[in-house]
């Protein structure tokens, strides 16, 4: 190493660990996102050619053992493994040699996609074995449809990959495994990020004002209740009912809910039973459907609503214009191919919540996150709204 190498990497360790420090002292997001910058230049200055090589060169060769996985049907062997399969079920399903199984798995155990009970035994890791199998027949379902945006529900690549003709969530009712992983995946899903009453002026926005008597908060779309859980734990004495809607698989899938939170099977394609509330909260709803059927049920909302009282909060990400970063730009590909979805810029949450009477109060967003709460509420009589229902 040269001495001026020597003094850049000392200047560029003095640079990260300040701004690690940094972190530390204000907890910010973005003071952690620059905190993780600095170490990754730190990292990549202390990385030798053959290091830049290893990684350029001998990365895609985890894409091509997801591709033979796929074809040799190893994630739909995972998918429904009880609890784990052997590489000789695998190895037996299209008459492979062993040897290439356990090859092949052990880059999938170490990349994270599978994981290994015992020598030669694996069990699905999570929601990925499902997804999986879904992104391997991506590219054959765009060039069947001519590279055509998805835009149907039930004609997407998961319908495509799996050969069914319902929904996603029609398709989650009949695989309990995957809806477990799925309901499991969603809660801890926030684990990293702050619940939404940590960030959202809750006290003015939705307390003040708020009357007794009336629904405070609908969850529609809810799961099994996590986020309605979480907003009781921070505010025991708010008044007001809490109900949580979602349909009647993940409903009859709760083990256990705080006696203070209405459980409500509910359809939203269907008009909202719960009128007048204060506050209709969907999180990660609008993201899983195109604009034709956010319509629907952003209409059916706005009919329950009661203007000048009632609000809906829309937790999302709000994707830049320009320059989206990775979480957003790889989320918005996952629901793509999960459920014919879309991530949504700013100015398209507008065009959508116009086109139903809704109008954009306030854009929250958490300190260096893309993820926020977009607060709306009646722009016009239900009745006037340009938007009438004509489907489901
Ligand atoms: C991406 S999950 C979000 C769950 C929860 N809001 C969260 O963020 O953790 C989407 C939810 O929408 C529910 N869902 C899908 N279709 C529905 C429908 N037609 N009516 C009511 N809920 C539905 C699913 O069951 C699932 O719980």
């Amino acid at each position: 190493m040269t001495t001026q190498e020597s003094t850049n990497l000392s200047t560029m360790s003095t640079k990260a660990m300040a701004s690690i420090d940094a972190y530390h002292l204000t907890r910010k997001e973005a003071a952690r996102r620059h905190a993780i910058e600095n170490v990754a230049s730190l990292s990549r200055a202390l990385e030798k050619p053959a290091d830049a090589i290893f990684k350029l060169f001998l990365s895609p060769t985890v894409l091509m053992a997801i591709k033979i996985a796929n074809d040799l049907n190893i994630f739909t062997l995972l998918s429904h493994a009880t609890p784990f399969v052997t590489n000789v079920q695998l190895s037996a399903s299209k008459d492979t040699d062993i040897l290439l199984i356990e090859r092949i798995m052990r880059v999938l155990v170490c990349n994270g996609f599978a994981s290994e009970r015992g020598p030669g035994q694996y069990e699905p890791a999570d929601l990925f074995i499902n997804f999986l199998l879904i992104m391997c027949k991506t590219p054959e379902f765009f060039r069947k449809t001519s590279y055509r945006n998805p835009g149907d529900p039930k004609n997407g690549p998961l319908q495509h990959a799996y050969n069914t003709s319902g929904s996603c969530w029609d398709w989650l009712a009949e695989n309990p495994d995957a809806l477990d992983r799925f309901n499991t995946f969603m809660e801890g899903h926030r684990t990293d990020i702050a619940h939404w009453v940590d960030w959202f002026p809750v006290q003015e926005q939705l307390l003040e004002g708020a009357i007794a008597n009336r629904p405070l908060i609908v969850d529609v779309g809810g799961g099994r209740g996590h986020d309605l859980v979480g907003f009781k734990e921070r505010f025991p004495l708010a008044v007001g009912k809490l109900v949580l809607e979602d349909l009647p698989s993940v409903i009859e899938d709760i083990q256990d809910l705080d006696d203070d939170i209405q459980k409500v099977k509910h359809d939203f394609f269907k008009p909202q039973p719960v009128k007048g509330a204060r506050a209709y909260y969907f999180k990660h709803i609008m993201y899983d459907w195109p604009d034709e059927n956010c319509r629907i049920i952003l209409h059916h909302t706005a009919a329950a609503m009661e203007r000048g009282y009632s609000k809906v909060l829309i937790e999302e990400h709000i994707v830049p214009d320009q320059n989206a970063g990775p979480q957003e730009t790889l989320l918005d590909m996952t629901v793509m191919v999960w459920c014919s979805g879309r991530e949504r810029t700013r100015r398209r949450w507008t065009e959508l919540l116009d086109s139903v009477g809704l109008v954009i109060k306030n854009v929250w967003l958490p300190d260096g996150h893309t993820n926020g709460i977009i607060e709306a509420e009646l722009q016009v009589p239900p009745e006037s709204s340009p938007y009438s229902v004509t489907a489901n």
